[in-house]
């Protein structure tokens, strides 16, 4: 056995965020590689009606254990696979996004006496969240978990952030701490007559949520809402059926505002979204408040698809660099408003697993939180271009079909911001053309079904518009990842160790990985799922 699986012998390890793509991958090489751990608990929001317990137990067999990824665990085990699991894996109920992760004190108590390791995955990586939604999950969340963490002797707390929390900064971005009270235009040298305040930001965004949420239930608002809902649902008799379309207009227009402030705040700091803002909010926020507890930030790039373990190809989730690349497969995305130059950082999931298990064996020592930022550009770098160019060689092969057969591309059209508007306005333009001759059509028998595809195609249209600017936002990025802190630690693991728990990103070759596990994987276990594509 490798010294890395000798370490874990007997930890107890707290895992938040197991439900999602990162945190599957990593509770089956936990169970796989150590299951010699005395035990993961892994928090869980309950999602359904049912009693608590009961309702966490079977989303995890439903959401986790039943995934494809445990096939070779099912075969390691057999019969005695629920067993095993039983033995390993303990769930509770509860919520990061509440002080004291949602439990009563006793489970508090019972569960922070055992914990050696607590692992924070979970977040909203939606780029346009709410602000406030953001601000409790991914900023305020890290620092329930460190508030859990100081109650007791042992735990080392270790949070998944993103590189990304480095904002627009340009140049080569540094393994270190983000300092609290300093915005992402701070450390561009950018001045602003507004002073930055971690904490302060974080108030901010919450007093402006509570704020437009009352707004949105004065009696004016409230008329507005039922009068438009009145306007969309003439015919419904049933008042109830009115009152919930005016609750539902009245929660899309807070979520709305909110998510526009949150861009609106990331933006006047120098980041690019309310992701990548407020998860350096929680860093800042850790920092601030470590107060000794041993601290471990470990920033992935872009997580895609696993290389090795525990299969080529494995991915979960349209997100990444998946709506771009499928985008341009369908023929819906032949420009992109990027010169493609830039260079895109992505890295296996199974690399980031790896290296998370391995920085949890050198916990750090002294005050400040050790940084690992895990990603591929710095060493072994992939261009936009250069990925979209084996994407189109890939889709020449086994091209997408749609009604009328296979779907024939031609190459990516790299455009500035401005032809981009314009081929933009030009593909809008046709598409109102096409609607309203399909109004006046109506004497015709298909001129409905016509009509309802141009509809389809517009809100289609609008989608892809909004995904190619916001992807854009990352391609304009001129960064570049340092990672000496994850190479050092790979060159301390022991030849086995290096090999089980593999992270070397000089290792990938580019395009046999977007051609034959990245793209095939999506397609095998994404786009299938979503009954999207032949
Ligand atoms: N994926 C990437 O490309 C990428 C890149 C860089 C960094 N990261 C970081 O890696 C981590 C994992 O990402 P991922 O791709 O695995 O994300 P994901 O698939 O979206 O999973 C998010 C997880 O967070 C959980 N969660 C959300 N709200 C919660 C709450 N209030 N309390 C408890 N759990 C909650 C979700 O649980 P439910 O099932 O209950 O919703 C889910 O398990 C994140 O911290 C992310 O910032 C990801």
């Amino acid at each position: 056995m490798g010294e890395v699986a000798d370490f874990f012998r007997d930890k107890t390890l707290f895992v938040v965020g197991s439900t999602g793509f990162l945190g599957k991958v990593l509770i089956e090489r936990i169970l796989w590689q150590v299951p010699q751990v005395r035990r993961i608990v892994l928090l869980m929001r309950p999602h359904s009606a049912e009693d608590q317990e009961t309702a966490v137990r079977l989303r995890a067999e439903r959401a986790i254990f039943s995934c494809p990824i445990f096939k070779r665990l099912h075969a390691r085990h057999g019969e005695r696979f629920d067993g095993f699991v039983r033995e390993k894996v303990k769930i509770v109920a509860g919520d990061l996004s509440c002080p004291d992760l949602g439990l009563d004190s006793h489970s508090l108590q019972v569960l922070g006496s055992e914990v050696d390791f607590i692992i924070n995955l979970a977040a909203s990586l939606h780029f346009h969240e709410r602000l406030d939604l953001a601000v409790r999950l991914n900023t305020l969340g890290p620092r329930h978990l460190l508030n859990f963490a100081k109650r007791f002797p042992n735990p080392t707390l270790l949070h998944v952030s993103t590189c990304y929390v480095s904002g627009r900064r340009a140049g080569s971005i540094p393994e270190q701490v983000l300092e609290p009270d300093v915005s992402a235009f701070d450390l561009m040298g950018i001045t602003s007559n507004e002073r930055f305040r971690t904490e302060s930001e974080i108030e901010k965004a919450l007093e402006v949520a509570q704020s437009v949420e009352s707004e949105s239930r004065t009696p004016a608002a409230r008329s507005e809402y039922r009068h438009a809902a009145l306007a969309h649902l003439p015919s419904t008799r049933i008042a109830d059926g009115h009152d919930r379309a005016a609750e539902r207009k009245r929660q899309r227009w807070v979520h709305d505002v909110l998510s526009q402030e949150g861009l609106s705040r990331a933006r006047r700091f120098g980041w690019v979204d309310t992701y990548t803002f407020t998860k350096a909010l929680g860093e800042q926020l850790l920092v601030k408040s470590s107060d000794g507890v041993p601290i471990i930030i470990l920033r992935p790039s872009a997580v895609e698809s696993s290389l090795y373990q525990p299969e080529p190809g494995w991915i979960e989730g349209y997100k990444t660099t998946t709506p771009v690349t499928y985008g341009y497969g369908k023929g819906d995305l032949p420009d992109f408003p990027s010169r493609g130059e830039g260079v895109i950082d992505i890295i296996p999931v199974d690399f980031v697993a790896s290296a998370l298990l391995a920085c949890l064996t050198t916990p750090p020592e002294g005050r400040n939180p050790r940084v690992f930022q895990v990603g591929s550009g710095s060493e072994n770098p992939i261009r936009w271009n250069e990925l979209m160019e084996y994407t189109e060689k890939y889709f020449r092969e086994f091209p997408l079909q749609n009604g009328s057969g296979p779907i024939v591309l031609q190459p990516m059209k790299y455009r500035s911001a401005e032809e981009f508007d314009t081929w933009v306005g030009d593909r809008r333009r046709r598409l109102r053309i096409a609607h309203s001759l399909c109004d006046q059509l109506d004497f015709w028998p298909g001129a409905a079904r016509l009509s309802q595809k141009v509809a389809v195609r517009q809100r289609h249209f609008k989608r892809l518009e909004y995904i190619a600017r916001l992807y854009a936002g990352y391609t304009r990025l001129v960064c570049s990842f340092e990672t000496n802190n994850t190479r050092r630690l790979f060159r301390s693991l022991q030849r086995q160790d290096q090999l089980d728990f593999f992270f070397d990103p000089t290792a990938i070759e580019w395009p046999t990985y977007i051609r034959q596990i990245q793209l095939p994987g999506v397609r095998r276990h994404v786009m299938t799922k979503a009954g999207d594509v032949s």
